[in-house]
């Protein structure tokens, strides 16, 4: 960790290709004879893209971007899901030009798809589920799927459409801990079989948390899709990438207010979580030190919710330590900004042997780019 902050300097996302293959190891062992997208919102770096692909992985996509990443690695035909509750015609072409199967949201979408398409539709179980609100997709209130009540008529409509529809989605939610939440969701998908005979597929979406319990979880998703007589899809994100990636992040020095704070090169631009989630993500001191005490952890916006963790024990910190952010390698170099003209760090693997630079530090030129001079606006003919 050292050596990489030394060569490629901080913050820096750090991932480990030996955590990433045992992940999806673990992936493999608990759903066999079930087709994995990697729902690639989590961490969409082509070479983490290449990686998933070569070991059989298809990738879900969720808008024109993701979509064309998923070109980019060669990713086509039954390889590639599109998703998302508002898709554009763009999507719905590059989806169809390239062969992938489209989830569909809500009924009028049936009148939306490119003509031929293979299709899930996405159900809304209905259901609370243990996890932050923002990460609740499956409750009544929710915007995502269509109801219970409606997913015969989608079907149906499908079908009359001249689509092939391939059976049911459900995805209830991210960092989701207690698998119970998961048996409840997929018995409510059972429940349709009266109404919907035999499908080919059910997708039974990720939201695994980390610490879930995965043979639980397969177990059940396994059971819904012999109910159907449904060959099993899954869409892990976070559960693939997560524990691979570390945020690595300087210590700038320290104040102390009403608490006491040690500030870090890191903040709200590259690691959203705790802010917008109140995540906590594991924090370790790289350094040595005597005696241990208790500090906020904040970044250099200027922003009083810029705070990485609270309340983490550490040895006293000195300017130019390093502190280690785990747990970061889903939805944290993703959701990373250029908020106040920020480079977004750089991503680096390592191999096992070595450090490979997956993507270079930001330049201020770069956050920049799509900025026009007036001259650039008119020969662009604005
Ligand atoms: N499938 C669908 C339809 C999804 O909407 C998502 C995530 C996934 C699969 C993958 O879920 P995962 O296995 O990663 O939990 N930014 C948030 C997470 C948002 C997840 C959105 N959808 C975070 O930082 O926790």
């Amino acid at each position: 960790m050292h050596e990489a902050a030394r060569r490629f300097g901080t913050p820096l996302y750090v991932y480990d290709a030996a955590e990433l293959d045992a992940a999806l190891g673990r992936v493999r062992a608990a759903f066999r004879d079930t087709r994995v997208y990697y729902a690639m919102k989590a961490n969409p770096n082509l070479h983490l893209l290449r990686r998933l692909l070569a070991a059989g992985v298809g990738f879900e996509c969720v808008s024109a971007g993701e979509i064309a990443r998923a070109e980019q690695v060669g990713a086509a035909g039954e390889r590639l899901i599109v998703n998302g509750p508002a898709k554009s015609a763009e999507e719905y072409q590059a989806g169809a030009r390239l062969g992938a199967t489209f989830i569909v949201d809500r009924e009028e979408e049936v009148g939306l798809l490119p003509p031929g398409s293979r299709a899930l539709v996405r159900v809304n179980p209905a259901l609370e589920v243990s996890t932050h609100d923002h990460l609740a997709t499956g409750a009544a209130q929710s915007k995502f799927g269509v109801s219970l009540a409606q997913v015969p008529g989608v079907l149906a409509a499908l079908r009359a459409a001249g689509h092939t529809a391939l059976g049911l989605h459900v995805h209830i939610g991210s960092a989701i801990r207690n698998a119970d939440d998961f048996t409840a969701a997929f018995g409510r998908l059972r429940d349709l079989r009266a109404v919907t005979g035999p499908l080919e597929v059910l997708d039974a979406g990720g939201g695994w948390g980390l610490d879930a319990d995965l043979g639980g979880i397969a177990r059940e998703a396994h059971a819904a899709a012999a109910h159907f007589g449904a060959q099993l899809w899954v869409e892990p994100g976070r559960y693939l990438v997560a524990q691979a990636g570390t945020l690595l992040t300087q210590v700038v020095g320290t104040k102390h207010t009403g608490r006491d704070f040690v500030l870090v090169d890191a903040g709200m631009t590259e690691l959203l979580r705790p802010m917008l989630y109140g995540a906590q993500h594991p924090v370790t001191a790289l350094w040595e030190g005597r005696g241990q005490s208790v500090w906020d952890v904040a970044g250099p916006a200027c922003e009083s919710g810029d705070l990485l963790a609270r309340a983490v024990t550490l040895p006293a910190p000195r300017p130019g330590d390093l502190l280690a952010i785990g747990e970061a390698g889903a939805y944290g170099a993703a959701m990373s900004s250029g908020y106040l003209t920020r480079s977004r760090p750089a991503e680096v693997l390592w191999t096992g042997e070595a450090w490979q630079l997956l993507r270079r530090r930001e330049t201020p030129q770069d956050v920049w780019a799509a900025e026009l001079t007036p001259e650039e606006s008119q020969s662009a003919g604005y």
